[in-house]
């Protein structure tokens, strides 16, 4: 007996380490999993010369330029040193672990609606790609906009925080792909017009834009049939 139990009190801290381990790594792929769903985070990778996630992709405002920044897991210039409380804080409140207000143009206001769940396995995944010492390119805003207090204000007239709720009258197809569409797809950030304060017309949601991220013009994605071709 004796020998049984000194055989279990071995084995059986090195079974919960593996458990342990093989819940991180299934973490880790949900985490990719989600990051996929959201587009890949592209605005956070300039394209054809910039680091995987490393920051520093232009995106186009009527309020001026703003530059994605890194989230590589750098201790220093990305998000490495950021706890899961920080990042959980950034997604659902759009707020810096410093206590600063993100300009919306980080989609919180759609990031917001991400499962709690979701978000640590995102989490999870990101702390696994290659960190990139980068500082973060200083946004090209209008100084009347820079006054990030300001943002206060917007996020009272235009943002809702809390997680995607199910709608228990859809189907479980409607509200998973109300969830792909609404919090990881963030869909409507891009595919909605706004208004002067930069604020989304709600009545207009997802019937396309002029002002894409690049200055492109962004297509109506609404069922409508619109003119006949
Ligand atoms: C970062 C901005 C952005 C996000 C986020 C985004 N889109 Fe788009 N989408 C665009 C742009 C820009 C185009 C136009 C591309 C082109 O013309 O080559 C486009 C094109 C499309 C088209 C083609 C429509 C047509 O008439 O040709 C569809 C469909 C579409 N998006 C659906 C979605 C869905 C669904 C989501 C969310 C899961 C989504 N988009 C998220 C920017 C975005």
């Amino acid at each position: 007996m004796k020998h049984s139990s000194g055989f279990l009190a071995l084995i059986l801290p090195l079974f919960f380490a593996v458990q342990a381990l093989s819940a991180e790594a299934d973490g880790v792929k949900r985490g990719e999993y989600i990051f996929r769903a959201t587009g890949g985070c592209t605005c956070h990778t300039e394209e054809e010369v910039g680091a995987f996630l490393s920051g520093g992709r232009a995106i186009q405002t009527p309020f001026g330029t703003f530059y994605g920044t890194n989230i590589t897991p750098d201790e220093e210039t990305g998000i490495g040193d950021w706890g899961e409380p920080d990042f959980v804080r950034a997604m659902r409140e759009g707020v810096s672990p410093r206590g600063a207000h993100y300009f919306p143009v980080f989609p919180y206001t759609s990031f917001t609606r991400i499962r709690h769940q979701d978000l640590l396995d995102l989490r999870a995944y990101l702390l696994t790609v290659t960190p990139v010492r980068k500082e973060n390119r200083a946004h090209d805003v209008q100084p009347r906009f820079k006054w990030r207090p300001l943002l206060w204000g917007w996020k009272l007239l235009f943002f809702t925080p809390g997680e995607f709720q199910e709608d228990s009258v859809r189907s479980a197809e409607w509200n998973r792909g109300a969830y792909l569409a609404q919090a990881l797809g963030h869909c409507k950030e891009c595919h909605t017009p706004r208004n002067l304060l930069g604020g989304p017309k709600e009545n207009m949601a997802y019937a396309g834009t002029r002002q894409g991220p690049e200055g492109e013009a962004v297509p109506n994605i609404t069922p409508d049939v619109g003119w006949p071709r």
